[in-house]
């Protein structure tokens, strides 16, 4: 992928040097208005074209109607007195490729400057605030895989966004309202259930029998309609009687989040009830801004570029789905200032999404107060599908519950910890049974998390525990066990890295180099992966920095190496490489055990 220049104001670091020194070049050597030419520097695949890229010569040759070899020589040229500080000679190559290689020294002088707590991540300074909806689970059914997605993707987006410096508002779009809660309701009172002591399974039951009971007993609709009325028109006991319901849904959806290490409360709650008195509102805005027409007694928005509507309100006075999500971007734009709204929900919604944002456009609830376009954007995610390549389902042919994926990766990822442990000369050997249950549930977890955000998000991935919860290859054990041997290293020498900070880098082997330039990419991937919000890159990246310090720790010993100022430049890049990792690791809401 091309680096933008606008890309690279966000960062700092090799390519914005370069990228600095490219344009000026160009400018000198073509002319002013080539300054801001899309440069494409990317960093090299193989050493043997330098460390990087920069491959503009080609498309701006054919722009000029030039010789793209000597355009590049030209620019190289004018580029040399710049560069010649932190990098060798250039090289043109093939086509026109100008090849980079950095000095040691200046990979040494800019692996120090992100030696810091930032770790070189470029902060945003934007007034306006993100809007990230998560979660979103319906009440009175259980929680199944496909939450379970919403929510680890919905979090680590957030993670990422707060990490450039955004103010992120999680917002748990729970669904709370409406004819399906009205009979589960009707349901349980019917059947004089104790609201007191419900429990989930329970809760789950009713709401079988109540759609099915929809479906052959028009009776029992007709009643669960009166009792939504009666919701609607917040009638007292029914109100106390729908909050017991939810407290049951959102006690257990709490205790799973909390094993999940996703940081989402009560406070992030945002449910459909929510915006349940905004709704008249939004069927006005658009009647009187011309947008809405009746149609068959029911208010549609129609489209210019498709046939089929929007469906804001049905004839029978009722709103949808729809209506909700719009008086939601109403807000979230108008109240809450966002210029960015990313929804985490299921592929199959699509469509949905489409029609409600190309609404919201059209009557201008996509900008914020003071006039900036907000981006609308929806995260699709594919299906966790079972062995069978089909979704997801127990022995029994039923949805799978979150409770029971957590409870099989907790216990997962505890044997694999406590197998290790029993090998005396394991760090984790010795630990107290607490302790391994704790390193036990981060592993699994990290194994389910890493699973689902290593992949292309909108694509169907197999649930796969035994290959999740391996300790090779790309998995999220892997990761943290690499972090885990770098911490052990620390620990085995007896040293505290804080001694290390007035210490220098010094860069010779190759694997040094190659250790230092893979740390050098970090802040370009979180600007990447906050831009393009594909969190599969950040898990691609750091999975190559472990084999980069995996090889780096095979051919350059740490310990005993030749020099002692090697020896400390050496744990100077354990040290920065282990904070990348557990830095990266968090930004996936995926927790850094020290030993494992
Ligand atoms: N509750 C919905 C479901 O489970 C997802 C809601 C997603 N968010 C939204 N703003 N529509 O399908």
């Amino acid at each position: 992928m091309g680096i933008t220049s606008e890309k690279m104001t966000e960062s700092s670091g090799p390519i914005e040097a370069i990228a600095q020194a490219l344009s000026c070049a160009i400018a000198a050597a073509l002319g002013e208005q080539y300054r801001d030419t899309d440069l494409q520097i990317r960093p090299s695949q193989n050493p043997k074209f330098g460390d990087y890229q920069a491959n503009f010569a080609m498309k701006l040759a054919k722009q000029l109607g030039s010789n793209p070899r000597e355009l590049a020589s030209k620019v190289a040229d004018a580029a040399a007195e710049e560069l010649a500080a932190i990098a060798e000679p250039l090289e043109v190559a093939g086509p026109g490729f100008i090849n980079i290689r950095l000095k040691n020294q200046a990979i040494a002088h800019m692996l120090s400057s992100m030696d810091n707590q930032e770790l070189g991540v470029t902060q945003q300074d934007d007034p306006h605030t993100i809007v990230i909806d998560l979660c979103a689970v319906n009440i009175a059914k259980q929680m199944h895989v496909g939450h379970l997605r919403s929510t680890i993707i919905g979090d680590a987006l957030a993670r990422i966004l707060e990490r450039i410096g955004r103010t992120v508002l999680r917002e748990n779009h729970l669904g709370d309202w409406g004819l399906p809660i009205a009979m589960v309701l009707h349901e349980l009172l019917e059947a004089k259930t104790n609201l007191d002591t419900l429990k989930l399974a329970e809760l789950d039951s009713a709401y079988r029998k109540a759609q099915q009971k929809a479906k052959d007993d028009d009776a029992f609709l007709e009643a669960a309609k009166t009792t939504l009325v009666k919701l609607q028109n917040s009638d007292p006991q029914l109100i106390e009687d729908w909050h017991k319901l939810i407290n049951c849904t959102l006690t257990a959806l709490y205790e799973s989040l909390e094993i999940l290490n996703v940081k989402l409360t009560k406070e992030n709650n945002r449910g459909e009830s929510f915006y349940r008195d905004k709704l008249p509102g939004v069927i006005e805005a658009f009647t009187n801004a011309k947008l809405a027409k009746e149609d068959d007694g029911a208010m549609v928005v129609p489209f210019d570029t498709r046939e089929r509507p929007l469906l804001i309100q049905k004839s029978d006075g009722g709103y949808l789905y729809a209506t909700t999500d719009l008086a939601a971007i109403r807000l979230r734009t108008g109240q809450s200032n966002a210029n960015r709204i990313i929804y985490v929900v299921d592929a199959r919604q699509r469509d949905h999404f489409r029609d409600v944002f190309d609404a919201a456009k059209l009557i201008g609830w996509d900008k914020t107060p003071d006039g900036e376009c907000a981006e609308l954007r929806h995260i699709p995610f594919g299906s966790v599908l079972g062995p069978d390549k089909r979704p997801l389902k127990t022995r029994s042919g039923e949805n799978v519950t979150l409770k029971s994926l957590l409870d099989e990766a907790c216990e997962r990822g505890e044997s694999e910890v406590k197998k290790r442990a029993s090998d005396p000369k394991a760090p984790t050997h010795g630990l107290s049974e607490a302790e391994l249950k704790d390193i036990g549930t981060a592993v699994g977890i990290g194994a389910i998390k890493y699973a689902d955000l290593s992949n292309d998000l909108v694509r169907d991935y197999v649930f796969d525990m035994n290959r999740m919860v391996r300790f090779e290859g790309n998995t999220g054990p892997y990761l943290q066990y690499a972090h885990a041997r770098i911490c052990s290293i620390f620990t085995k020498a007896g040293i505290d890295a804080g001694v290390l900070s007035s210490e220098q880098f010094a860069i010779g082997e190759p694997a040094e180099r190659r250790l230092a330039l893979t740390l050098l990419k970090y802040p370009d991937i979180i600007a990447d992966v906050a831009k393009t919000l594909e969190p599969h890159r950040l898990c691609t990246y750091l999975y190559e920095l472990a084999d980069a310090y995996s090889s780096f720790y095979e051919h350059c010993p740490v310990l005993k190496a030749e020099t002692d100022s090697i020896k400390r430049s050496r744990l100077k890049l354990c040290h920065l490489t282990r904070n990348v990792l557990s830095d990266g690791l968090d930004l996936l809401g995926i927790k850094a055990p020290t030993r494992m």
